[in-house]
């Protein structure tokens, strides 16, 4: 087995309970948005996109109470991966949230595309569904689900990395715009 048939197998086994749209369907559309977001790039890495993408949540504080990126270095050690890439795959998983680093960018191209990989599936018919789906397992009301849309995803067309990104987040975000219309009729 690949390291990443392996890092595959580890995250269905962690995220086994999980259906509040950080599970493991989230965990494998990012990793598919960075490998078709990376194939315009020669010169990336592609084992380093492909790990730090797969395992970008598995110590995401919302699902698991770990310090240090304790489960990705769990995993990768039992790889026996080089230290300095481990290093490297955690610095792009640190560097990927959105509330941890507000308008920053990660600085290496590998974790501009897992960053733009990520924030791409929360954005349009996905990113609607899995607000909702969030919010709903918090016990949060419409209107509060309505508020994470003007705090975060409508913002996030503008953040985007790579030009690839950047065409796909527009047609998302109209959409999204387009939904919150549709809703804001339907309320009234
Ligand atoms: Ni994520």
């Amino acid at each position: 087995m690949s390291v990443i048939e392996n890092a595959i197998a580890y995250i269905q086994k962690l995220f086994k309970e999980n259906a509040d749209g950080h599970g493991v369907d989230h965990t494998m559309r990012v990793y598919h948005n960075a490998l078709n977001i990376a194939k315009h790039y020669d010169l990336c890495d592609l084992e380093i996109i492909s790990l730090a993408a797969l395992l970008h949540d598995v110590d995401d504080h919302k699902l698991f109470n770990t310090i240090n990126n304790a489960n990705a270095r769990y995993f990768l050690s039992r790889e026996n991966m080089d230290n300095d890439r481990i290093e490297l795959v955690c610095n792009i998983i640190n560097s990927v949230s959105f509330s941890k680093n507000k308008g920053k960018h990660p600085e290496s191209l590998e974790g501009k595309i897992v960053q733009d990989a990520d924030r791409l599936d929360a954005m349009g018919a996905i990113g609607i569904a899995r607000t909702f789906a969030y919010g709903g397992k918090c016990g949060r009301d419409m209107d509060s689900s309505v508020n994470h849309f003007h705090e975060k995803l409508l913002l996030l067309k503008d953040l985007m990395n790579t030009k690839e990104a950047k065409e796909i987040a527009e047609n998302r975000h109209r959409f999204m715009e387009q939904f919150l219309c549709e809703l804001n009729e339907e309320i009234i």
